[in-house]
């Protein structure tokens, strides 16, 4: 067991199982801030009731880093193995190989490091509260509303949720490649899903800052 998953190909699945972790995130994630269309009061009743039982949520928070960490980790040293493998790699990026596993990993590391700038702006934004003054009564629909229609943080947010598409686009199909899920019959179909996936969470995550900007023009109300 120690053996396999110190390999190459237990490396990938550990950052398979993370992913599909973060994935289960963000879907929840995504369902829970689209309660914003719903009206500031439905956010709100939502993140009160998110924090009703801070222990709890604290052992989320660390599991999620975890997840975090541990994702990024192996997808370091996936991409590590794949350089090492192809050391040739820039002339063979350049060639018909485009497609080859050292392409992929560095498009995925890539888009992954720019995802990884947005998350982190995003926990000193709302989670860690370090980049604008909140009063203790500002309600959290509010507050998640003044960081939005923020010009940095709304052209960060816009731009790392497509990242998050794109990058999402890739994951799903190679996950079910990861876990040996392969079927001349369902891998069209699976690449479809995981098209319309990375699609609703893209430009789901996408609308808020939109919508933020839209409020603030007086174009909706
Ligand atoms: C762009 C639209 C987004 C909005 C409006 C939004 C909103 C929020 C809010 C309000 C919180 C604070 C929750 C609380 O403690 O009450 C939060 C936390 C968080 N968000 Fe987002 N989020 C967005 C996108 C994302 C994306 C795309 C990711 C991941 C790729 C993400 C990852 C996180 C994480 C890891 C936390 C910390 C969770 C915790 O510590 O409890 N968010 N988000």
């Amino acid at each position: 067991m120690r053996q396999t998953l110190g390999s190459t190909l237990g490396q990938k699945l550990l950052m398979a199982i993370t992913g599909l972790g973060l994935i289960l995130f963000v879907i929840g994630h995504l369902t829970g801030n689209l309660l914003l269309y719903l009206g500031m009061d439905a956010y709100n009743e939502y993140a009160y009731a998110l924090h009703a039982n801070e222990n709890l949520l604290h052992v989320v928070e660390i599991g999620l880093l975890l997840l975090f960490v541990g994702h990024i980790y192996f997808a370091i040293k996936v991409s590590r193995e794949h350089r090492k493998a192809r050391p040739q790699g820039y002339a063979m990026r350049r060639s018909k190989q485009n497609r080859s596993p050292l392409y992929a990993s560095n498009i995925m590391l890539f888009s992954g490091l720019i995802i990884l700038g947005f998350v982190l702006l995003h926990l000193a934004d709302l989670r860690f509260n370090l980049r604008h003054t909140v009063g203790p009564g500002v309600e959290p629909a509010t507050h998640t509303l003044l960081v939005l229609q923020d010009p940095i943080s709304g052209t960060v947010y816009f731009l790392g949720s497509l990242f998050l598409g794109y990058h999402l686009w890739h994951a799903f199909e190679s996950l079910f490649q990861t876990f040996g899920w392969n079927h001349p019959r369902y891998t069209p179909w699976i690449k479809r899903l995981g098209i319309l996936l990375a699609i609703i969470l893209g430009v789901g995550f996408a609308s808020f800052p939109v919508w933020g900007l839209l409020l603030r023009l007086g174009v909706i109300s």
